[in-house]
């Protein structure tokens, strides 16, 4: 195994290993593992069923431009439309999921340290944002949600980090910051090939706002080989990992939206921790990055 590939910067640090005693991660380039399902992709049946065409209303002109395929979608045959919409009719059961799904604290440790300005995008509730506040001088989190922006204002704001860091609407394709704005640009579990999700525009934005020498990381990333052709390699930290949910009961309310194939399992094992083998989607423990040339 190799020590990670931290992001080149002028900024200290440029060397450093994961914090903490733990396995080193291995690090490859991207494309030499197998494909990961990411979380949207391993959702459920149950969720696409949560909703109906009719939901797509609370989409805005912006959102619906990118969300909603010509002639309209269905959230029950399309899984993506489902999330997106998950977001803006029951955020707070986003949040519950996503605070349950915590990252590998080797994927935050591996980010660059007393950076200057960081942007994520994608932002959510935070599940990386509130990780993020004591990294940057200045943090611009960017989410398209407004309900999800909401949520995560009054987390940073009961955190004390609502100074720091500022939440502001946008999209991957079209970021509202300048050239060269941060030093690290992040997106965790947001961002995947798909125009609507990122894409190309999307990648070529985030590495616009990134400064030369700065990091772009994509954290828990699916499509490898797409980044890979981008010049993105790949950093996995190792070791069991669990969703931890608040109680049993939510372990088994929340396993029979996002995980009804595992909620038998769950149930039987009496356990609010749960391995994600059992839920068979893989875990938030990878990176992918590229430090621009500067
Ligand atoms: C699975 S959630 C992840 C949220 C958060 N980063 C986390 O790890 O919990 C995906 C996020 O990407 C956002 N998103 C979806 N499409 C986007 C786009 N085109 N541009 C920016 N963000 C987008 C969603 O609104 C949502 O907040």
């Amino acid at each position: 195994m190799t020590k990670p590939e931290t992001p080149a910067r002028a900024d200290p640090e440029p060397t450093e290993a994961p914090a903490g005693a733990d396995p080193e991660p291995t690090e490859t380039p991207v494309g030499a593992g197998a494909e990961p399902p990411g979380t949207p992709t391993g959702a459920s049946l149950e969720l696409r069923r949560r909703y109906t065409a009719a939901d797509l209303a609370v989409f805005t002109r912006d959102e619906a431009s990118r969300f909603v395929p010509p002639g309209d979608g269905d959230p029950e045959d399309d899984i993506a439309l489902a999330w997106e919409l998950l977001y803006r009719l029951e955020p707070e059961l986003y949040d519950r999921l996503a605070s349950a799904e915590r990252l590998h604290p080797g994927v935050v440790s591996w980010l660059p340290r007393h950076v200057d300005q960081i942007a994520e995008v994608g932002a959510g509730t935070g599940r990386l944002t509130m990780e993020l506040g004591g990294r940057g001088r200045r943090i611009v989190a960017v989410e398209p949600a407004l309900p999800l922006r909401r949520i995560l204002r009054r987390k940073l704001a009961a955190a004390g980090h609502g100074d720091r860091v500022q939440v502001i609407h946008g999209f991957f394709d079209q970021l509202p910051l300048p050239d060269g704005f941060a030093d690290l640009v992040v997106a965790c579990s947001a961002f995947t090939p798909s125009p609507a999700h990122g894409g190309e525009a999307g990648l070529a934005e985030m590495e616009r706002v990134c400064r030369p020498g700065g990091c772009v990381a994509i954290i828990w990333p699916n499509h490898l080989d797409w980044l890979a052709c981008r010049g993105y390699r790949y950093v996995s930290f190792p070791g069991p990992m669990s969703v931890e949910f608040t109680s049993l009961h939510e372990a088994v309310e929340l396993a029979g939206i996002f995980y009804p194939q595992a909620a038998g399992e769950i149930q039987r094992r009496g356990s609010r921790k749960v391995p994600f083998e059992v839920i068979g989607i893989n875990p938030p423990r990878d990176l992918a990055f590229k430090v621009l040339a500067g």
